[in-house]
Order: structure tokens, then sequence, then C-alpha cells
């Protein structure tokens, strides 16, 4: 019998379509349990994990007849891909699932970024008034540099565009030629940070993008601009960015991921009330509807894979 794990949240009425011939553990908090999944890996074919759940090595070693991992989201900085691809385990992401949740965040932070909503909200319910004292801006007319061409930013582009702000992005893989047939043009990332008025970050965490954004970037940016960050935590180095805002080399940031989540004390006793700022807890991709939309589709690839 297929025996397979489930380590971390699914939508229930998704997971009652997982074939009924499989024996299903299905244990949320899993994640949280190195040791479990160490000694309890092995009796597994299947695990599906979010991007809480660790599989490195050390863990994959152990887990001799595991044959498939389903992610339920689509970065696979959790998972040890080289271990995989040399041991015959495929390892299937949510690609697209949760795409339009993260650019609508991506638009709403923008939005409430250049509109400075949060810092005006909090004096005005103080009973201020900063109606002339606070100047907002519009998103129309606006540069967005995309870092990354891949499923997220293209969604991206498609709402910036109803704004009429124009996009530019960097992406070493994607063709001129592909990005000029939406209209964007395919820029270097120096010229990311000296065109954009609004940065959005859209690659995997990697040896080449970790810490992507550190000081020597910022100090390049010439337009103040906002920076979204909603790829993952690491590509930006947080106490670079702090000190980038406090200097005057950005406008405003939003975070959705960080470097060590739940985030860390050492970045979230530098925000203050009147800082240009938005810090979410990792739920830019996590709606109801791409939750039901990120477990159907892996439900039914887990089915696939072990069905054939
Ligand atoms: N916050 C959330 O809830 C959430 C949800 C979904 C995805 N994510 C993150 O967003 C990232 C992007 O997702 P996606 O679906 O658009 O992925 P994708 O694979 O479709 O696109 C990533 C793009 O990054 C490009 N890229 C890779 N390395 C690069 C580099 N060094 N410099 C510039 N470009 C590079 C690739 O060519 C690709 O086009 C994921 O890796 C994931 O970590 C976060």
């Amino acid at each position: 019998m297929i025996k397979i794990l489930i380590t971390e949240f699914i939508d229930a009425q998704a997971l009652q379509n997982i074939n009924k011939e499989f024996e299903v553990i299905y244990k949320k908090d899993a994640w949280q349990n190195k040791d479990y999944l160490e000694k309890e890996i092995e009796q597994f074919d299947g695990v599906i994990v979010r991007n809480k759940t660790s599989l490195d090595k050390n863990i994959l070693i152990n887990a001799s007849n595991l044959k498939f991992i389903g992610r339920l989201g689509v970065g696979l900085d959790n998972i040890d891909t080289e271990y995989c691809k040399n041991n015959d385990i495929i390892v299937q992401p949510a690609t697209g699932m949760n795409a339009d949740s993260v650019a609508e965040y991506v638009v709403n932070t923008s939005l409430t970024l250049l509109k400075k909503t949060i810092i005006i909200n909090e004096k005005t319910q103080k009973g201020k008034w900063p109606r002339t004292s606070i100047v907002t801006k519009e998103l129309k007319g606006k540069i967005l540099g995309l870092i990354g061409f891949g499923d997220i930013s293209k969604k991206v582009l498609k709402l910036a565009n109803v704004f009429d702000a124009t996009s530019i992005a960097y992406d070493p893989f994607i063709s001129s030629k592909e990005m000029k047939a939406v209209n964007v043009n395919k820029v270097s990332f120096d010229e990311i940070l000296e065109l954009a008025d609004i940065i959005s970050i859209h690659v995997p965490l990697n040896n080449e993008t970790k810490y992507l954004f550190d000081r020597n970037a910022f100090i390049k940016m010439e337009k103040k601009p906002i920076i979204i960050n909603s790829s993952r935590g690491g590509i930006i180095n947080e106490k670079d960015l702090i000190d980038a805002y406090i200097n005057n080399y950005i406008s405003g940031f939003a975070l959705d991921v960080f470097e060590n989540e739940p985030v860390n004390e050492t970045l979230y006793r530098n925000i203050s009330n009147d800082m240009n700022c938005i810090l979410t807890p990792h739920i830019a991709g996590v709606t109801e509807e791409s939750n039901v939309r990120v477990s159907n589709f892996i439900i039914d690839k887990t089915n696939k894979f072990f069905e054939n």
C-alpha cells in the first residue's frame, strides 16, 4: 500500500480527493518535529509539505522508500533538490497556483506604501490631521522594477499595466524577446537600482540571490524606491535595509518573508510607527482561494504519480 505523510496544513476538501487506497498520515505540525521526521520518514512513499518542513539531507538520507515530494507552494529552498535528483525522488511544486495571491499582495503593498496609508491612519486615529504635511504618490506612471521574470512577476505586470505603470525586469534566464512581447524592457540589475520607483523581488533563494540586496545595492538606488520582498528572506540583508531606510536611500518597504521566521527581534525592534513599512507573516501566497488551488493541484499530482 502507498503511504503518504502530510506535514503541514492542507485544504480539508482537497484532502478528501486523495486516492482512497493510499494510507495517509496527516500531521499538520510534523514540520516542527525533526526527530519524528528523521525516524518515521523511512515508511513513506510520498511526502506533502509546505515551506516549513525542512527536507534536508539529514532527513532524506533516512527516506529509503520516498519517491515523491509534493510541495504546497513554489519555493523549493526547504528541500535538498540536488539530493532528490540524485536519488530519483520527484519534487512537484504547485507551479503558478498561488501567483495571483502574491501579485495582489504586491499591488496592495505598493499602493499602501505610495499612499503612506499606515502612517497617515495611525496619526489620524490619534486626532492629528496630516493633510499636507505628508505627501503621497500615484502608481500611475511609475517604473516598476521586477527582479526575476517568472510566474509571479508576469501576474504583477498585468496588474501594474492597469495602473499605467511601466515595467522593467532583471532576469538573466529570460530573453529580451520574451520580455519585449509583453512590453517589458530587459535591464541589468544595476539599471533596476538606478531607474525603478518600486522594486519587487520574485526570485528563488539560492547562492546567487542570497543578500542580492545589501548595502552596495541600496546606495546605488537613485529614485528612493519602495522595496517589496514577497519572495524569500535572506535575499535582502535586513540590517542593510533598515540602514537604507534611515539614511534615505529608500522611501518604504514591505516584507512578507524574513531571514528568520517568525520574524526576529533584531529586526522588529528597529521598526517604529512612523516608518513607511509593512511587515506580514509570510502570507502573500496563502489566501483562502490559493490554498484550495494549491491543495487540489498537489493532491491531483500525488494521485497521478502513484497511480501510474
Ligand atoms: N510569500 C509567499 O507566500 C510566496 C508565495 C509564492 C512564491 N514565493 C516565492 O516567490 C519566488 C518566485 O516565484 P515564481 O512562481 O515567480 O517562480 P518562477 O520560478 O516562476 O520565477 C522565478 C524567476 O526567477 C528567475 N531567476 C532565478 N535566479 C535568478 C537570479 N539570480 N537573478 C534574477 N532572476 C533569477 C528565473 O529565471 C525565473 O524566471 C519563489 O521562488 C518563492 O520563493 C513566495
